[in-house]
């Protein structure tokens, strides 16, 4: 089933604002959900937005069981959002480690807000509205970015926390048994 692939950074595609959803419900939308849904356990990602499989639509899925393998990461349900939107709940931003599985092997530090409210429609058509905070936050801001064509290097203030994982490991930059969630 999967001949779908997660593109990588360089492709067009992932800096291509999508579009509104128009039938949320719709029998398309439901097989582009399962679809995501298997690319993502097939790539063991704990988030994935449409346009990274080439779908140019503003829906992303994402959600994460506590693991040891990512220690500083509470567990988020799995979501599916359709058109979402969100704001900030305060000032407060954070630097944090992120990864992504169109860049892969990387990670970088990106600034995000630690505490949002974001909303959006399930897949069944039904408004969810959450207010959310630190991780959960992150995962949220990282998903949204790649609706509007942003990748998370974009956003790395200095570009000296960027790099390959193997390396910012052997360099002590993050611990060695700890995983960067990828998004
Ligand atoms: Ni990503």
């Amino acid at each position: 089933m999967n001949q779908y692939k997660v593109l990588r950074w360089g492709d067009s595609r992932l800096i291509t604002p999508s579009v509104e959803v128009e039938d949320p419900t719709g029998a398309t939308m439901k097989k582009i959900i399962d679809i995501m849904w298997q690319v993502m356990k097939d790539y063991n990602g704990v988030g994935l937005a449409a346009p990274q499989i080439g779908i140019n639509l503003r829906l992303m899925i994402f959600g994460l069981e506590k693991s040891d393998r990512y220690p500083d990461a509470e567990a988020v349900e799995p979501t599916v959002l359709i058109n979402p939107g969100w704001e900030p709940l305060s000032d407060e931003i954070e630097p944090g480690w992120e990864g992504c599985l169109s860049i892969p092997d990387m990670n970088g530090i990106v600034p995000r807000y630690r505490q949002i409210r974001y909303w959006g429609l399930n897949e069944r058509g039904e408004k969810i509205e959450r207010e959310v905070s630190d991780f959960h936050a992150r995962v949220f801001q990282h998903e949204y970015d790649h609706l509007d064509g942003i990748l998370y290097p974009m956003r790395i203030e200095d570009l000296a926390d960027f790099g390959f994982r193997t390396e910012l490991e052997a360099s002590g930059r993050f611990g060695r048994n700890e995983d960067i969630p990828e998004e």
